[in-house]
């Protein structure tokens, strides 16, 4: 009989951590079968990093303006994860480019969240280049990182209708909601190991 270990996740982030917190709730409520071993932020100041000591997680800063180049950071971040032996990444809000460097070692491994329904709107601020684009709906993104910007194989996608009233505000607020729901479904499928990637989509095992 094979024993099934709890994978060991780790998070990483940069700033208010609200995607963290959907994470640590379903892991609470046993919704999503993980360990989270270590929330690791780039910046000291990250809100996320408040709410992870208080939940009593293995917190990490590795500010990135304290290493010369971006490479040394990302070796500097892996060490973290290989000392604390973590299996899976989860970027939630890490606001950080990955280089190969940093994505050899977990490749497949590495999860990020992105609001918008890629392939539209890569990069910072999307909600809002979505909104001013005139889009009638938008949505979030859950894919597997590899070295394109928001470009890897795609998890889980929700949308979310834009409605005539709404401001680049109350819409990237309700798709917040849907990114914590869409982060959680997407760990407990990618966790549950039975997966594969068929060209750019991430689909059931056969
Ligand atoms: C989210 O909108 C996520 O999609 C993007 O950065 C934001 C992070 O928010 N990558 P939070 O820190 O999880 O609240």
């Amino acid at each position: 009989m094979s024993v099934q270990q709890t994978p060991r996740l780790a998070i990483l982030i940069s700033g208010r951590g609200s995607n963290f917190a959907a994470i640590h709730e379903a892991v609470r409520r046993g919704e999503l079968v993980a360990e989270i071993v270590a929330v690791i932020s780039n910046r000291p100041d990250a809100v996320g990093l408040e709410h992870a000591r208080a939940w009593g997680y293995a917190t990490f800063t590795v500010d990135h303006k304290a290493f010369p180049s971006r490479e040394d950071h990302e070796r500097a971040v892996l060490a973290v994860l290989r000392e604390c032996n973590a299996e899976w990444i989860a970027l939630a809000g890490y606001m950080r480019k990955l280089t190969a460097t940093f994505i050899e070692p977990y490749r497949g491994r590495i999860v990020n969240i992105h609001p918008s329904l890629l392939p539209a709107f890569p990069g910072v601020d999307a909600q809002r280049q979505a909104f001013l684009h005139g889009v009638k709906v938008a949505g979030c993104t859950v894919h597997l990182v590899d070295e394109t910007l928001d470009g890897g194989a795609i998890v889980v996608q929700r949308a979310v209708e834009v409605l005539d009233s709404d401001t680049v505000d109350t819409l990237a607020a309700r798709i917040l909601e849907q990114e914590h729901l869409a982060y959680v479904d997407a760990l407990r499928r990618l966790l549950g190991g039975a997966w594969r990637v068929d060209g750019r989509r991430v689909v059931a095992a056969r």
